[in-house]
């Protein structure tokens, strides 16, 4: 196997991920920023199917129209050169000093009224870069002083943005999905929409559900202890995974933005399992950085990493599943009865058999699950046994 990453693989990066510049909260930037129209090219050679952006990764907040356009075209050059797709645009609702309180849910109307705006306009250009599919991540749509914010007001905000945008959407005749992209904490205190749950009941509050989906990403439910799979099943489930955001993160950290399977491994199989097994679509998208002290070369070398790990853990994945071993443990942990109905819909007859069913409860409480014996199988197949 040469894990080698093909366009069909479906990979893709966000332009501020390979372009991460190694700023943090403690730290200036280790490397120079990279011109967005060589990611692209760098990324075409490795093998990656597609790039995603904010608006001012590509268009500096504040450029004038003419200077927009030239910067598009070129990019666009760029994209048709290498063959790379834009796969998802997103809105940077974060940066500016203006967006400290929030953008959809800050409590000056203004700069709601500023943050819908540039969403429209950022919205105008992912069409125009032809992306299927539109993030919404609210970085900073949350509160450190409880007191200050009343989350049921600014959940109707985050409603009244959103049902705007979805109209604004239709009204162009874009065909563009929305994903909402959750997440606990972190650049705010507490961020509203705070897991994939949120969102998911979040979603059916909307005027237009069915345009709506998720992004979810590992380093955000990780961060809040939860199970990632969990989140991606239950999205996948309600036909709700528009896109996802892999990468890789330690439980009760900082956000670590890690290359894709850099911690917990086995998770990180379970996942590409589920996602392959699943007959997800979307891109493979990796939201991650290069670690501080890389330099430009690290960075090239962080991509292809995300990339072969998954490559490397899909055929796990098959392997697992064509292992008798595993049929056999499987079985034993009676994995395939839970894909069985257990009574059925609702009816007076099943009612009337089901209220007089005896049970041999010893004997259901006495069997075994045989969980060892599988997830022992399971590590194997991760170290190669
Ligand atoms: C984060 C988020 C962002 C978003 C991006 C696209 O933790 O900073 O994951 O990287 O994914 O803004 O919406
Ligand atoms: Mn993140
Ligand atoms: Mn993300």
């Amino acid at each position: 196997m040469s894990y080698e990453p093909r366009p069909e693989h479906r990979f893709s990066f966000g332009l501020w991920t390979v372009g991460n510049v190694g700023r943090d909260p403690f730290g200036e930037p280790t490397r120079a920023p990279l011109d967005p129209c060589d990611s692209v090219r760098k990324l075409g050679e490795l093998g990656a199917y597609g790039v995603s952006l904010h608006d001012n990764d590509l268009v500096p907040l504040g450029a004038a129209a003419d200077e927009r356009d030239r910067i598009v075209a070129r990019f666009r050059r760029a994209l048709d050169e290498s063959g790379v797709r834009v796969t998802m645009a997103t809105t940077n609702l974060f940066t500016h000093p203006v967006f400290k309180d929030g953008a959809f849910t800050s409590n000056d109307p203004g700069v709601r009224r500023f943050a819908i705006q540039k969403a429209m306009r950022s919205i105008d250009l992912g069409a125009e870069l032809g992306a299927p599919v539109y993030v919404f991540w609210g970085g900073r749509e949350g509160t450190e002083s409880g007191a200050a914010k009343s989350a049921i007001d600014a959940l109707e905000r985050y409603r009244e943005a959103i049902n705007f945008l979805c109209g604004y959407v239709r009204d162009q005749g874009y065909p563009l999905r929305f994903a909402l992209e959750p997440k606990p904490n972190e650049p705010r205190g507490d961020v509203f929409l705070a897991t994939v749950g949120h969102a998911l009941a979040f979603i059916e509050q909307l005027d237009y559900p069915e345009m709506v989906g998720v992004n979810p990403e590992v380093a955000h439910e990780t961060m809040a202890g939860l199970n990632f799979c969990h989140a991606v099943a239950q999205a996948l489930w309600v036909g709700k995974l528009f896109h996802i955001d892999l990468n890789a993160q330690r439980i009760g950290r900082y956000d670590q933005d890690l290359r894709f399977g850099q911690e917990d491994v086995k998770e990180a199989f379970l996942l590409v399992r589920l996602l392959e097994e699943s007959g997800y679509e979307g891109p493979r998208h990796f939201d991650a950085h290069a670690l501080r002290m890389e330099d430009a070369d690290g960075v090239w070398d962080f991509a292809a990493g995300c990339m072969r790990t998954y490559l490397i853990l899909a055929e796990k994945a098959k392997a697992f599943a064509a292992d008798p071993r595993v049929a056999e443990a499987l079985a034993a942990a009676g994995a395939p009865d839970l894909g069985r109905e257990t009574v059925g819909r609702y009816s007076a007859e099943a009612a009337a058999l089901l209220r007089e069913e005896e049970f041999d409860l010893d004997a259901l409480a006495a069997r075994g699950y045989a969980n060892e014996r599988l997830d022992q199988l399971l590590v194997e197949h991760l170290l190669g046994v």
